[in-house]
Parts: structure tokens; C-alpha cells; sequence
């Protein structure tokens, strides 16, 4: 029997998990491979007023994976991050406007590291209105797909950058800004990704800027119908936060975006990122 209580939300994306504390989560050894399997299952778990503390909620994560400490400096506790839209608190909030459109993380990382495999937020302030985060699940996506499609698009390679995830929120922008952007350098990835597992899923979102090959128009509005498509209505959880939740998701299967909010508001959530050990292939 599972150690944990689990309720999907949807049919095909999030669970509720009950009859957790977090001392359990930060201490007990089961919990980490139960958390892992049932994220594979899920996409999304969702632990209702949990109330993890930062240290707690790293401890909690060093338990599922390595974690990322590359954008350590912005809290106390290593291994947190806060994403917030209030400058005085993330000197990168500029970035985090493009987390509105519908992303894997991980898909234009600096180096050649894998997408991180599992992000955990939880909430320490929340948006009086807006700020929900939305899931699609891309294993769903592919499965969608008809045969001749799977066939199709089987072979499609797609070239993933900063600069087409950044230019949807910032489209006109200063030439220093662009070519920040632009020294991130690119990553072509597969539009099909086939896991370790076996199962499929869709690589989509707001960094995939082109299809090698096709004509770029053609290529754009393809993109953009499987995104589409994956994220209609009845195929999306939607996280309405109360301060206390703590929400992890599996970028391997899941695409997500933060629903816009009040620049002014004070949404804050606290961030750790478990890495990754497997490409996109
Ligand atoms: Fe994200």
C-alpha cells in the first residue's frame, strides 16, 4: 500500500496529497520514493497548507534529488529561491513576466544541463486576485495526437531560445537587452520526447522559437496548435494558493504558467529545484 493519500484533481493532470506533515516530509526516508512515483503518475501534487518551512522544504527536496543551488544568493537558506515580481526582492523580476506563458523549465539552460526534473513552490505570500498556476500534461498532449500525427511528428526538431520566450512579453526591446538574450545560446531539441520510461510526451512552451526545416511560419502555427491543443480548458489543473501550499511538478511531463497578478502584489513563492539526470532525446 502506498504511504501516501492521494485524490487526483483532474482527469488527466494533479493530485491532492492528504495526511502529510511537514516534519513527515523533511524526516521520513519512504516518503521521497512514494513522492516520486506518485509525481510520475500525476504530474502535479498538490500538499494543501502544508506549511514547510524554507529549511524544511530543502530538506524535503535533497530527499527526491540533487538540488540546484545555481541561483542561490537571493534568500538565506541555500537551495531557495524566491519568485516574486517585487524588485526589492528578486533584482530579476523582469524575467520571471515571461513565466505567464506556457514553459517547461529547463529547456534553454546556459550550459548543456537537463531539464530540471521536479520544481517545488510554496506559498509565503499570496495575490489578492490572479497568480493561480496552471498545468497541462504533455505525456497527455502527445497521447492526444492521431497516429499520422505521432508519425509526422516523430522526427521534428525544434530550436528552443531565451530570446522567443523573452520577446513574447518584451517584444521591442533595447538593443543591450537583446543582446543579452541572445548570449544564451540556443538548444534544438526533439518536439517528441521520448523518456527512459517509454512514454511520450510534447516539447512546447514559450521557448520553442522554430522548426528545423519547415518554413517559419508553418512551423510557428504548428507549435502553436499543439499548444494549443494541450492546454485546452479540460485538459488544465489550476492552482488557486493559500499561504501554506506547496505544490511540486515534474517538468519531464508537465507543462506550466503563473496566471497574471498585480505587479504590486506581494505573491511570493518560495522555489527549490531538484535536477534532472535526463535529456531530452
Ligand atoms: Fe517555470
Amino acid at each position: 500500500m502506498s504511504v501516501l493519500t492521494i485524490n487526483k484533481l483532474t482527469e488527466s493532470v494533479g493530485a491532492e496529497v492528504l495526511g502529510v506533515d511537514s516534519d513527515r516530509l523533511a524526516s521520513d526516508d519512504a516518503l521521497g520514493a512514494a513522492v516520486l512515483h506518485a509525481l510520475e503518475d500525476n504530474g502535479v501534487l498538490v500538499f494543501p497548507g502544508l506549511g514547510l518551512n524554507p529549511e524544511a522544504q530543502v530538506a524535503f527536496c535533497g530527499r527526491l534529488g540533487e538540488i540546484d543551488h545555481s541561483s542561490d544568493g537571493h534568500h538565506r537558506v541555500a537551495g531557495i529561491y524566491p519568485v516574486t515580481l517585487d524588485k526589492s526582492k528578486n533584482a530579476s523580476a523582469d524575467y520571471l513576466r515571461a513565466t505567464f506563458d506556457w514553459h517547461i523549465d529547463g529547456c534553454t539552460p546556459v550550459g548543456d544541463t537537463v531539464p530540471q526534473m521536479a520544481t517545488v513552490l510554496s506559498a509565503k505570500h499570496v495575490a489578492q486576485s490572479g497568480g493561480e498556476t496552471e498545468f497541462a500534461n504533455s505525456y497527455a498532449a502527445y497521447d492526444a495526437l492521431s497516429d499520422a500525427e505521432k508519425k509526422r511528428y516523430g522526427s521534428l526538431r525544434v530550436v528552443h531560445s531565451l530570446e522567443a520566450s523573452q520577446r513574447r512579453v518584451t517584444p521591442d526591446p533595447a538593443p543591450e537587452v537583446l543582446a543579452k538574450w541572445r548570449s544564451r545560446r540556443t538548444h534544438t531539441h526533439p518536439l517528441v520526447w521520448t523518456h527512459r520510461s517509454g512514454r511520450k510526451s510534447l516539447v512546447l512552451g514559450a521557448s520553442a522559437d522554430y522548426v528545423v526545416g519547415l518554413d517559419r511560419e508553418e512551423g510557428t502555427a504548428l507549435l502553436a496548435e499543439l499548444l494549443d491543443r494541450a492546454t485546452l480548458p479540460g485538459r488544465v489543473y489550476s492552482h488557486t494558493w493559500s499561504v501554506g501550499d506547496t505544490v511540486i511538478w515534474d517538468n519531464r511531463g508537465v507543462l506550466h504558467r503563473a496566471a497574471p497578478y498585480d505587479p504590486d502584489s506581494p505573491r511570493e513563492m518560495l522555489r527549490t529545484t531538484v535536477l534532472g539526470d535526463e535529456p531530452i532525446r
